[in-house]
């Protein structure tokens, strides 16, 4: 089985969107340092394209979870395999994302993350699904682009563990037989 992948968004558009995104943070974090956390795996691209982009003092710390659901959409149920090397007490946190689809795992991370006492704590993610949003009082900070109702994959993002290393959004067209 092999599957076609279309550009959703090309490589030069995110490159773009993520420079802006950047300049946004350092812009609004000036004088301050930012906590980047990473979530594993599908936010790893994001996250160091975007750290490259700013420009104030940057540390980072990854997390990883998962959530028992099927390949194509979450349970709400999540699992933390990977907890943070690093305190939150008093920084200013950004959660960086590849995707924010029915909101329920970031839902839990933010909650999870509130209680260690960050000075701040804030959502950046390359691309939001708003019309598959369960939790719907989940506050998006920072928003790559709104996408309709696909499954994507590129830039961090995944099909069964393939593609993540696709330098632009692509959408899974069809499956086909070898
Ligand atoms: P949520 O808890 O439903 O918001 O799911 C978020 C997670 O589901 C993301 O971090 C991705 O790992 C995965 N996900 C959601 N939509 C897609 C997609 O279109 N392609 C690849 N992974 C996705
Ligand atoms: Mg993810």
């Amino acid at each position: 089985m092999a599957e076609k992948i279309g550009v959703l968004i090309s490589e030069a558009d995110v490159d773009k969107r993520v420079a802006e995104m950047g300049a946004k943070i350092s812009e609004d974090y000036a004088g301050k340092e930012v906590h980047l956390i990473c979530v594993l795996k599908g936010g790893v691209f994001f996250m160091c394209e975007l750290a490259k982009r700013i420009t104030i003092p940057v540390s980072l710390d990854f997390m990883s979870v998962s959530s028992y659901g099927n390949e194509t959409s979450s349970s709400g149920v999540v699992k933390l395999s990977k907890d943070l090397d690093e305190n939150l007490e008093g920084k200013d946190v950004i959660v960086v994302e590849d995707i924010v689809d029915s909101g329920r795992t970031l839902s839990y991370l933010l909650e999870l993350f509130e209680q260690r006492n960050p000075k701040s704590l804030r959502l950046c993610t390359l691309l939001d699904k708003p019309s598959r949003r369960v939790v719907k009082d989940l506050k998006v900070d920072y928003c790559g682009f709104a996408i309709p109702d696909h499954f994507v994959v590129g830039y961090g993002l995944d099909y069964a563990q393939k593609y993540r290393n696709l330098p632009y959004i692509g959408i899974v067209e069809e499956t086909v037989d070898n």
